[in-house]
């Protein structure tokens, strides 16, 4: 690792009344950051070289017994420093990562009380935060509102989700004018979502945004713990203001000790395949506790008895004559998946408290975390897997029922522990806004957002538990990543985005998968549950008709859900399809096999913004590289300059292509795979079909 650099270049104290304007660049002098209290307001801009990212936007907080840190206030110091040096995650998809950044930090007073702003500004974007120390006097911390505002352009298109809506983050995107983003808009024009009337117009992050001067932003949040998610509302002429998840009682935050705000993050990119490039949100999180040893964390990839009930639908979750997750079916799908090199197999369904109505209110049985139903032996299968080099994926479905899975985490965690079991896919299903039911000190059952910090606190609680038990989380419904997996690498992924499962049983249509690596995957690992082979014809009426429903499309090709492995980063990776459908089409789940998890690094080929995306990786363990490339509905040429190989060097490769009769709709599991010797001197064109993909996967000689 080389060596840290911290240089302190200034302290400067400032006299308390004038209006200040202080600025830093980029290491690289490209990205100007201003920060100025302009009438007591603190402000701030950003310029990349010639061209306006963020206008002047107010700052601040304001905190409860009208304690004002956004307005009357003075600057009293200044520092700042630079930092550059390189560390390496325990995995990723870079072995070694830069951070090098210029950090300003102010330091302004109210007349009683003092809060900080730290700026830091990279290369690729810059990040602020607010901190205010426990002081005398201050003996309630409770937020009552941000102030930080993002003022682009009313030219500025974004691509976003709603907020403050049911069904979290799994939407599709809509794309429209920033001071567009509303309910309204999203409803006649994306989703009906307008009966969803508690909340207000706002968009989730990381929220993309495209500027009308050509540049790619991307707001987002890092280390986002012990506080409310942040969501951004428009408030007309192109300028967006923070909103964040109420508790129940309106505050938005509550702390005895003072506030540490996450990191509010500006990825600035000149085009779209800068955006899918940057190690920011990683960088402005910390490395695990020094008392703390994470050398157990392994990536991996697994399989599922799963896609038979949300994709074929011919089994159930709940006790019954189609029952999946039983003893002898769990068996097979151990033989299958450990034959071919799989480190685990989810089941679920095998835990008490599923029964045909589980889904979707929050009110629901209990589930037990503890108890198995009666044809799931866990010894048994345990022991099974144990002789095959493979590990059950536990799976805890709450329901979000919070209280009911917190008082049974410890014993969750401990008989998994028993069982050799390493990583736990868990489940926050409640599809009704601000339904989280808690009970408060009185017996009263109160109802919270699932994104506020009430949630935030939840789920950090979960990951230092299941720290302390060896125990990796994979979380569907979750609050979004912004990078924890640095400090905690046991949060090793989740889903937070409409994944694959949608397409199962209802569809995310042909344009979501090339949304998603210019939005969501901005943020983290995605548990999108990639390789579904039989793309058709797969799903029943009900388990026990079963009668083909021929409406019923994954709208993909088998060569894109190759490329997903690649373009879409997750460590912990599954192969979702069902066994019987991979014996099919063995040659090509050759390359589901191969695909690694852990790289050493990334490079983003060629991409246009939600048009199409082809990135290459290599292997962390050798000198193989990966490719992916994904379209959207449109068929394409790419042109694949090989040049990232090592020159000199010579490769094989083997490609697993569309071919001309593949489409997304009418022919989508034609496929094709040659083989032939590249080398960095190469320029191949590859087709890709409308909605389709390919997959190279190359060996070093
Ligand atoms: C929703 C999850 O995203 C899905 O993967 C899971 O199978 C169901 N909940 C049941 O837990």
């Amino acid at each position: 690792m080389k060596k840290i650099l911290i240089t302190l270049l200034s302290i400067i104290c400032f006299s308390c009344s004038q209006n200040n304007s202080i600025s830093i660049k980029s290491p690289n002098n490209g990205i100007k950051l201003s920060f100025e209290i302009v009438d007591g307001v603190p402000t701030y801009s950003v310029n990349n070289k010639n061209k306006k990212v963020i206008s002047l936007s107010k700052m601040g907080l304001l905190f409860n017994n009208n304690i004002d840190f956004s307005k009357d206030l003075k600057l009293l110091e200044t520092k700042s420093s630079s930092f550059n040096n390189s560390w390496k995650p325990l995995y990723g998809e870079e072995e070694m990562i830069t951070n090098n950044y210029n950090e300003l930090i102010v330091s302004l007073s109210n007349n009683v009380y003092k809060m900080n702003i730290f700026f830091r500004v990279f290369d690729d974007g810059v990040a602020f935060k607010y901190v205010v120390p426990k002081q005398n006097k201050f003996n309630s911390y409770d937020l009552i509102d941000e102030k930080t505002e993002f003022n682009i352009s009313s030219k500025d298109s974004a691509l976003w989700i709603p907020a403050f809506s049911y069904r979290r983050y799994e939407f599709l995107y809509a794309n429209s004018p920033v001071d567009d983003i509303s309910k309204n808009y999203y409803s006649k024009n994306v989703e009906d979502i307008s009966y969803d009337t508690l909340g207000i117009d706002a968009a989730h992050t990381p929220l993309t945004i495209k500027k009308d001067n050509e540049l790619f932003i991307s707001i987002h949040e890092a280390n986002l713990v012990d506080y409310s998610s942040m969501t951004l509302k428009p408030k007309g002429n192109g300028k967006l203001e923070v909103e964040l998840y109420p508790w129940s009682d309106g505050i938005k935050v509550k702390s005895t000790t003072g506030i540490n705000s996450p990191w509010r993050t500006i990825q600035i990119a000149n085009n779209s395949s800068e955006l899918l490039d940057s190690n920011i949100i990683l960088n402005l999180n910390d490395d695990p506790d020094k008392n703390e040893d994470f050398s157990w964390v392994k990536p991996g990839k697994y399989m599922g008895v799963w896609w038979e009930m949300i994709g074929t639908n011919e089994s159930t979750w709940w006790p019954s004559k189609n029952h999946g997750a039983n003893n002898e079916k769990v068996k097979e799908y151990m033989d299958f998946a450990s034959e071919h090199g799989f480190e685990g197999l989810l089941v679920e369904g095998w835990n008490k408290g599923w029964y045909p109505e589980w889904c979707c209110s929050g009110n629901g049985i209990p589930f037990s975390f503890t108890e198995t139903v009666d044809d799931f032996d866990i010894e048994m299968l345990a022991e099974y897997g144990s002789k095959r080099n493979i590990s059950l994926v536990g799976h805890h479905e709450t329901g979000g029922q919070i209280q009911n899975y917190e008082n049974q985490l410890e014993d969750a965690f401990k008989l998994y522990n028993k069982f050799g079991i390493k990583n736990i896919k868990t489940g926050y299903v409640n599809d009704v806004s601000k339904n989280i039911k808690r009970t408060d000190n009185n017996g009263d059952v109160i109802r919270e957002w699932h994104h506020g910090q009430y949630m935030v606190n939840h789920f950090q609680k979960v990951i230092e538990l299941a720290a302390k038990y060896k125990l990796n989380i994979i979380t569907h419904e979750p609050i979004k990543d912004t990078g924890l997996r640095r400090k905690y690498p046991n949060y090793i992924s989740r889903e937070g985005a409409k994944g694959q499962e949608f397409n199962g049983f209802w569809t995310n249509g042909v344009n979501h998968a090339t949304d998603l690596p210019f939005t969501r995957m901005l943020s983290g690992p995605m548990d999108y549950t990639p390789g579904v082979f039989q793309l058709n014809n797969f799903r029943y009426d009900s388990p026990e008709t079963k009668n083909i429903d021929k409406g019923a499309i994954v709208p993909s090709t088998i060569g894109k859900e190759l490329a997903l492995y690649v373009v879409y980063y997750s460590p912990m990776q599954m192969a979702a399809d069902l066994p019987k459908h991979y014996s099919k089409h063995m040659d090509a789940f050759a390359f589901i096999k191969n695909v690694p998890v852990d790289w050493s690094e990334r490079k983003i080929l060629n991409s246009e913004f939600r048009e199409y995306v082809c990135m290459a990786r290599k292997d962390k363990y050798s000198e193989n590289w990966y490719v992916g490339g994904i379209t959207n509905e449109n068929e394409r040429e790419l042109k694949l300059d090989f040049s990232f190989l090592e020159s000199g060097k010579e490769y094989t490769m083997k490609m697993y292509l569309d071919t001309q009769n593949t489409h997304w709709k009418e022919n989508p599991m034609e496929y094709q795979i040659t083989e032939r010797e590249v080398s960095a001197n190469d320029n191949i064109d590859i087709y890709l079909a409308p909605g389709g993909g390919f997959a190279i996967e190359i060996i070093a000689k």
